[in-house]
C-alpha cells in the first residue's frame, strides 16, 4: 500500500514500512525503513533530522537555510554541487563539463499495479492486486532535466523495487556519467554481506562491519560476474536485515558508504566505471530495477522475501512453479569424447534411472573437439552424431526423455566459419590485436545484423532438434571494446547496449520458444543475476560439484536466490576441480537441495551405484516440489567455524521438513551430533528418521579384515568385486518426539562410526558425510 498525507509518503508491505518526507526546500527526505509501522499516527519531526545548529565547515544549501547542510541529511536521491559530498545517486554532465543540479519535488502519482518499464529492460512484473507504483517526478531548479523515482510496492513479498529515469527537457546532449537505480541512507551501525568468489568458487559469503569510508561491491567484465555478486545484505545487532539486489546482467555496483556522521548509504545500479551515456535532447533514460527488502528476522528472513519475491515476480512463463525435471549432462560424463552409442548409451541408463532430461553439452557442432574451434557454426558434427540433431533428438525422445542443448550464442572462436565470413562481427578494434579468452571472441550484440542472424540460426536449430531444454552459456568477459555500429555515439554506452541487444534476442526467442526450459550458464556462474532469470528459469550455479565446496556456493547462492533456480549436479569422484573424494550419497544429499542433475559415465558405474542412483532419484521426485519449492532454512552455515553444516526446506505449516546434516571432517570418537530445528511447529509431534543411504564396503578400507574370512587388501580384485555387489544400508535410527523437544533442545542422534566397533545403528559418515532426515508431523495438538 502507498499513502501521501501532506508531506509524508508511507509504502507498505506485510511486514515493513519506508518513509519519506518533501522537505521544505523540495527535497526528499529519506525518514525509515523498517518494521511495520501499524500504528496511523506517525510524527514526521521525531524521525526528521535536527537541523538547529550550524557546523563549523560545512556549506549550507542556501542563505535561507543555513543549517541545511546536505551532506548530513538522509535522501531519496542525491547529485553533486550543492553541498552532498557523499557518493552521488545521479551525476550529469552538462554545458562545458557543469556537473552541479538540484533536483526538486514536482508531483506525484500513485498507480495499482506496475507500468510497464521502457528501454528493452527486463523487470519484475505482478497484477494491480500484487502491486502498486509510486511515481515521484523532480525537476532540477534551473535546467529543463527531470529525474523520476519509481517504488513498486510489493505487499506479500515485503519487496520495494527502485528504479530513476532521467528526462533531457533541453535542447543539447547532456552526458550521464552515473544514474544508480536506488539509494538508501540509514542511520545506525551496520555489518554487510557480499557474496565473492571466482570461477567454481561462486558466491561465498563474506559479512564484515561497516566502517566509515566506502565499499564497493562492483563488477567491470561485462557480466554481473562470480567475483561479487549485486545481491548484498545489510544486517545489525537487532538481527534486522535490509537486501538490496538488481534485475541487471550487466556490470554493477552496490557502493556503501559510511559518512562521517555515521550514515550509511547505499546505491546499486549500473557500474559508473565502465558506463556513460549520452543523451539527447528530448530523451530520456531509465536505469534497470533495484531490489529491497527488509526483514526483523535477520538475513534468512531477508532471503525468504526475496524467494518469494523471485518465485512469484521474476521467474515467468511455463516453467513457473512448475517442478524441473531431473536431468543427465554430457559435459562431465564425456567432455567433447563422444560418439552417439556412448550419449545413448549413457541417455537410456539414465532413463531407466528415472533421469528425465538428456542434455547434450559442448562438443556436438562444427569440428569441435575441443575449446579451440566452431563457435558460431551451429550445425551438427555428423562424424560424431550420423542421425544428425533431428535424429539424435528423436532416440532421446524415443526414450522417453526430454532432449537439451548446450549453445553458446554470443560467440565465435577464431578458428570457425563465421569468423573467416564475419571478421567485422567481434569485439575487437581495428589495428589492436584483440585479448582471448578459451580462445574465443564475442559477438558485438549491439549490431541488429547480428542478433537477427543469432535470432534466425538458433529458431532453426531448437525447430530442428524439437528441443525442450537450451543451456545457455557465455565463456568469457569483455575486453577491447569497440563496435563498428553506427548508433554508437561514444563507446561508454558499449557494455550497456550489447546487454539490452542480449535482453531482446532472449525476449525473442523465449517468446518463440515458451515451452523450453532455458538455463543460464557462464563458466558456471560468472552471470548468475535477476535480469537473466527474467529470461531463463533456472542457473547453472557453478562449474564445481564436489560436495564440500557446494556447501558453500549453494549456501551463499540461496541468500540472495530460491532453490527453484539453482542447478546442481552429482559428479563423479574424485571431483574434477578439486579432485576431492566424497561418497555418492553425500553428493547427492547436497544436490538435492537444488535443481538436481547427475553429470557423470553412469554407464560406469558398478550395480550398487546404479541401485544407490535410482533410490535417491526417486526420493527426490517424491519430495521435489518441497526441494525446489519448499522455504530453505540456513540452520547452520558451511561458512562458520563449525564443522557440521545444516539446511533445512519446510513446506508452508511445517507438516513436513526435510533437512541436510553434513560435517566438513570426521573425528575419532566424536561428541554427540545434536539435530535441533528451531523452525518446526512447536505444537506437533514429528516422526524423525534419516533417508536410507547405501554405505560403499571400500569406506572401510583394510578394516572389513575384521569380519571378513578371506583376506582383503585394498585397492585389490576381492574388495572391488565385494563393493560392486554389497553394500550397507545405512544405520536405522528412527523418532517420534514433539516440536517443542526438536525446537528447543535437539535430538541426539546415533553415535557415529569412531574407530571402535559397528552396527546397525552406528552413523558412518567419515569426512564430508551427509543425511538427509524427514521430519512428518503426525499429530497436531493444537
Ligand atoms: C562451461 C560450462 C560447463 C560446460 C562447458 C562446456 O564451462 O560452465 O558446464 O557447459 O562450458 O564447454
Amino acid at each position: 500500500m502507498i499513502t501521501k498525507t501532506d508531506r509524508l509518503f508511507t509504502l507498505s508491505t506485510k511486514r515493513t514500512s519506508y518513509l519519506f518526507a518533501i522537505t521544505e526546500t523540495g527535497h526528499l527526505e529519506h525518514l525509515y525503513y523498517g518494521r511495520r509501522l501499524n500504528n496511523p499516527y506517525v510524527s514526521l519531526d521525531a524521525f526528521a533530522e535536527k537541523r538547529s545548529l550550524p557546523v563549523g565547515g560545512a556549506v549550507a544549501y542556501d542563505s535561507d537555510h543555513p543549517t541545511l547542510f546536505l551532506t548530513n541529511l538522509a535522501t531519496e536521491y542525491s547529485t553533486t554541487g550543492k553541498g552532498e559530498y557523499r557518493e552521488a545517486m545521479v551525476e550529469v554532465e552538462y554545458g562545458r563539463g557543469m556537473k552541479t543540479l538540484d533536483f526538486i519535488y514536482q508531483s506525484a502519482r500513485i498507480l495499482s499495479g506496475k507500468p510497464r518499464m521502457f528501454g528493452g529492460l527486463p523487470q519484475s512484473y505482478g497484477t494491480k492486486e500484487q502491486c502498486s507504483t509510486l511515481e515521484i517526478m523532480l525537476k532540477d531548479r534551473v535546467l529543463p532535466i527531470r529525474l523520476a523515482l519509481t517504488y513498486t510496492v510489493f505487499a506479500e513479498s515485503d519487496v520495494i523495487t527502485r528504479r530513476a529515469t532521467l528526462y533531457n527537457d533541453t535542447n543539447q546532449t547532456i552526458r550521464i556519467n552515473n544514474i544508480a537505480s536506488l539509494q538508501l541512507d540509514l542511520t545506525g551501525e551496520w555489518n554487510l554481506t557480499t557474496f565473492d568468489g571466482s570461477w567454481a568458487r561462486e558466491r561465498y559469503m563474506h559479512t564484515r562491519p561497516l566502517r566509515p569510508g566506502i565499499h564497493v561491491n562492483d563488477s567491470k567484465g561485462g557480466v554481473s560476474s562470480a567475483d561479487h555478486n549485486p545481491c548484498i545484505f545489510l544486517s545489525n545487532d537487532r538481527n534486522e536485515s535490509i537486501g538490496v539486489n538488481l534485475i541487471y546482467s550487466g556490470d554493477h555496483r552496490e557502493l556503501v558508504e559510511v559518512s562521517p556522521y555515521g550514515k550509511t548509504r547505499v546505491l546499486t545500479g549500473i557500474n559508473p566505471a565502465t558506463f556513460s551515456w549520452y543523451l539527447s535532447a528530448q530523451d530520456r533514460f531509465q536505469s534497470p530495477e533495484a531490489i529491497l527488502t527488509f526483514s526483523a528476522s535477520g538475513m534468512d528472513g531477508a532471503s525468504r522475501n526475496f524467494h518469494h519475491f523471485v518465485n512469484n515476480h521474476i521467474t515467468r512463463g511455463a516453467w513457473k512453479f512448475r517442478e524441473r525435471p531431473v536431468l543427465v549432462n554430457s559435459w562431465e560424463a564425456a567432455y567433447f569424447k563422444f560418439t552417439e552409442d556412448k550419449l545413448l548409451s549413457l541417455a537410456r541408463e539414465s532413463a531407466e534411472l528415472g533421469v528425465e532430461l538428456f542434455v547434450l553439452d559442448d562438443g556436438w557442432f562444427g569440428l569441435r573437439n575441443d575449446d579451440t574451434s566452431s563457435l558460431g557454426d551451429w550445425s551438427v558434427n555428423t562424424k560424431k552424431l550420423p542421425g544428425g540433431l533431428a535424429g539424435f533428438s528423436r532416440e532421446i525422445h524415443r526414450l522417453g526423455m526430454m532432449f537439451g542443448l548446450w549453445v553458446e550464442p554470443e560467440m565465435v572462436s577464431i578458428e570457425s566459419q563465421l569468423y573467416k565470413k564475419h571478421p567485422d562481427w567481434v569485439i575487437a578494434i581495428p589495428d589492436r590485436q584483440p585479448s582471448v579468452g578459451r580462445n574465443q571472441y564475442i559477438l558485438d550484440l549491439t549490431r541488429q545484423d547480428v542478433r537477427d542472424h543469432l535470432l534466425k540460426t538458433l529458431t532453426d536449430l531448437f525447430h530442428l532438434g524439437d528441443v525442450n531444454y537450451v543451456k545457455w552459456d557465455m565463456n568469457r568477459t569483455f575486453t577491447d571494446l569497440y563496435s563498428s555500429n553506427g548508433e554508437i555515439r561514444h563507446h561508454g554506452e558499449f557494455l550497456h547496449r550489447y546487454v539490452l541487444g542480449l535482453y531482446e534476442l532472449l525476449e525473442k526467442l523465449t517468446q518463440t520458444f515458451p515451452k523450453i526450459l532455458f538455463e543460464g550458464c557462464a563458466s558456471g556462474g560468472n552471470r548468475f543475476d535477476l535480469g537473466m532469470l527474467c529470461y531463463v528459469s533456472q542457473m547453472w550455479t557453478s562449474d564445481n560439484t564436489d560436495a564440500l565446496s557446494r556447501m558453500y556456493i549453494q549456501e551463499g547462492t540461496s541468500c540472495g536466490y530460491p532453490l527453484s533456480v539453482m542447478g546442481s549436479h552429482v559428479s563423479t569422484s574424485p571431483n574434477h576441480q578439486t579432485l576431492r573424494r566424497s561418497d555418492l550419497e553425500s553428493r547427492f544429499n547436497v544436490a538435492a537441495f537444488g535443481l538436481l542433475g547427475y553429470e557423470l559415465d553412469i554407464t560406469a558405474l558398478n550395480r550398487q551405484q546404479k541401485e544407490a542412483i535410482r533410490s535417491q532419484i526417486s526420493f527426490y521426485k517424491n519430495h521435489r516440489s518441497l526441494l525446489q519449492y519448499g522455504t530453505f532454512i540456513r540452520v547452520k552455515l558451511a561458512n562458520s567455524t563449525s564443522n557440521q553444516v545444516v539446511w533445512a526446506v519446510a513446506n508452508s505449516d511445517r507438516s513436513e521438513l526435510l533437512v541436510l546434516f553434513a560435517q566438513k571432517l570426521a573425528e575419532a570418537n566424536p561428541p554427540s551430533d545434536i539435530l535441533r530445528i528451531e523452525d518446526v511447529d512447536t505444537q506437533a509431534i514429528y516422526e524423525v528418521f534419516p533417508r536410507q543411504q547405501k554405505i560403499d564396503l571400500k569406506m572401510f578400507g583394510d578394516l572389513i579384515n575384521r569380519v571378513s574370512p578371506v583376506p582383503i587388501t585394498e585397492g585389490g580384485i576381492a574388495q572391488e568385486t565385494i563393493s560392486k555387489t554389497i553394500s550397507l544400508d545405512s544405520e536405522v535410527e528412527h523418532y517420534r518426539a514433539s516440536g517443542e523437544q526438536i525446537a528447543y533442545g535437539g535430538i541426539k542422534l546415533n553415535a557415529q562410526f569412531g574407530g571402535l566397533g559397528y552396527d546397525s545403528m552406528t552413523r558412518v559418515m567419515a569426512d564430508f558425510g551427509s543425511r538427509i532426515y524427514l521430519f512428518k508431523r503426525v499429530d497436531s495438538k493444537r
